[in-house]
């Protein structure tokens, strides 16, 4: 069969593989290839275990694949045959020399410009789908004019802004699909031709264009202001523990206010996963370097409130557990940094599992899809750690537990069992406040939830 578009992914990541894969199946008409330098994962994604864990992904993948969906490490080959190639290759913090802890290390986002630069053989459109520093387009062009081959490479960005766990659904039906372009004829035309792509399932208005450094700073913002809601909640949560209000009652009676809405208002053990952080230091690093020192302060902030809000988790067990966890058996409801995913990438659970082994906690971690990445999290670590599948095991004898993930499952245990199999006095952190706090309190329970008053039976 002649396809209609070859396109090609480099990165076969959390970003790259599902994209392709819903691209794939919502365009049976386009071959779509997706190669990465890691043999073992490409051989996952051609296996009956995907690499990662989403809801819905396996069926779409199961649909396409073999058919119009290809997974290989042939990057030599898929460059030369594709016209679109999308780049979602991982763009870390720089974990050296200028920029350390802040910036994106563009490392193998330089060293991906120059393989399509070396092995291309007709004129190209690039796609940026990783979350890149404003101006990274540019770099890019540079890099691919450098030789002057003929060739001609037009660079969009299309940020992508699906989330962990919903990421199909985000794919299936966006709230928008934004492209960047040069405004030049050849940009126009480049543009035309990715929204082409997404036109056959995605309705033309939520199909939204602009200049190429307004896409790629628009995803550095959104995750910012996405950020900053929890940082805001989290940073109220704190008060109310003080005064007696309640987190869950304010949130909805903000929530209210049409003007400000009801999502992104869960008071928690603070935000996890690949983007947030890396994204909000990126966007301090990039006002810092324009020399806009108030704003990269602003934007700091919402970093700073979810340290203080993981920390403030371990100063609240240690104060109600009578100062000392040492010894203490506390088992962690969850380690994924949210539901429905496998991944751990910056969980809170990481860190708050880190201090609770300086306190010299023992600790059960329990997690329906996140143990095998939560031992290697922890593997450098050393304490009293184990991994245990069945949360009811995992809890046995426990002094403690503690809901890192908001998992739906932990909402319908059987907490008097639990209770019975605890050590006592028994205590309950509800991190995500998803427990009925009433009815564990009846059952015996301390019940300690985010920014809401306690419930314990110390006189
Ligand atoms: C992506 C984006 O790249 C990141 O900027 C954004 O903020 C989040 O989404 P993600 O898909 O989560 O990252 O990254 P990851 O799961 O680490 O996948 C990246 C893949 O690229 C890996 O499989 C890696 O092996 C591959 N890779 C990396 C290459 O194929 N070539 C390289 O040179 C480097
Ligand atoms: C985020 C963005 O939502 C997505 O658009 C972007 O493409 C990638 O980054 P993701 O990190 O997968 O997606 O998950 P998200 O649902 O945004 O949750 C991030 C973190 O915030 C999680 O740890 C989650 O538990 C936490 N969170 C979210 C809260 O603590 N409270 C809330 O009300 C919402």
């Amino acid at each position: 069969m002649e396809f209609g578009k070859k396109i090609l992914c480099i990165g076969a990541g959390y970003v790259g593989g599902p994209t392709m894969a819903m691209i794939a199946y919502k365009c049976p008409q386009y071959r779509v290839t997706v190669v990465d330098i890691n043999p073992a994962r490409i051989a996952q994604w051609n296996s009956d275990d995907l690499p990662i864990y989403e809801p819905g992904l396996e069926e779409i993948v199961k649909t396409s694949r073999g058919k119009n969906l290809f997974f290989n490490t042939d990057i030599e080959g898929g460059i030369k045959e594709a016209e679109i190639i999308f780049v979602s290759v991982n763009t870390p913090t720089k974990t050296f020399g200028s920029g350390m802890g802040m910036a994106a290390d563009l490392q193998y986002w330089d060293k991906t410009a120059k393989q399509i630069r070396k092995f291309a053989e007709s004129d190209k459109i690039i796609v940026e789908k990783s979350t890149l520093p404003v101006k990274t387009a540019l770099a890019m062009e540079r890099i691919l004019t450098a030789t002057n081959n003929g060739i001609h490479f037009e660079v969009l960005s299309n940020p992508e802004f699906l989330a962990e766990g919903t990421g199909i659904k985000d794919l299936e039906d966006p709230d928008r699909v934004l492209i960047g372009s040069r405004e030049t004829p050849s940009g126009l035309k480049a543009r035309d031709s990715l929204i082409e792509v997404y036109a056959n399932w995605v309705p033309q208005d939520r199909i939204i264009t602009s200049n190429v450094w307004s896409s790629e700073l628009s995803k550095l913002v959104a995750n910012a202001f996405l950020a900053q809601r929890i940082s805001s909640i989290n940073s109220i949560s704190a008060l109310c523990e003080r005064t007696d209000a309640d987190i869950t009652e304010v949130a909805r009676a903000v929530g209210m206010d049409r003007r400000l809405g009801n999502k992104f208002l869960n008071a928690s053990v603070g935000f996890g996963g690949s983007c947030f952080k890396k994204d909000i230091l990126n966007l301090v690093y990039l006002c810092r370097h324009y020399g806009l020192e108030e704003v990269a302060d602003y934007w700091q902030g919402v970093v700073t409130i979810n340290e203080y809000q993981k920390e403030r988790v371990i100063t609240n067990m240690l104060s109600t557990m009578f100062n000392t966890l040492a010894g203490k058996r506390i088992c962690l409801f969850g380690f994924a940094f949210k539901a429905n995913t496998s991944d751990t990438r910056e969980s809170p659970a990481v860190t708050i599992s880190k201090r609770l082994i300086e306190e010299k906690a023992e600790l059960v971690i329990t997690d329906p899809k996140a143990l095998d990445n939560a031992k290697m999290d922890l593997d450098t670590i050393e304490g009293n750690i184990s991994y245990v599948e069945d949360p009811y095991e995992a809890s046995d004898g426990c002094d403690a537990i503690a809901v890192m993930t908001e998992w739906e499952a932990y909402k319908n245990l059987d907490f008097e069992m639990i209770y019975r199999s605890m050590a006592k006095p028994a205590f309950i952190f509800d991190g995500r406040n998803i427990l009925d706090h009433k009815i564990l309190f009846a059952i015996g329970f301390n019940v300690f939830p985010i920014g809401k008053p306690p419930l314990t039976h110390f006189k």
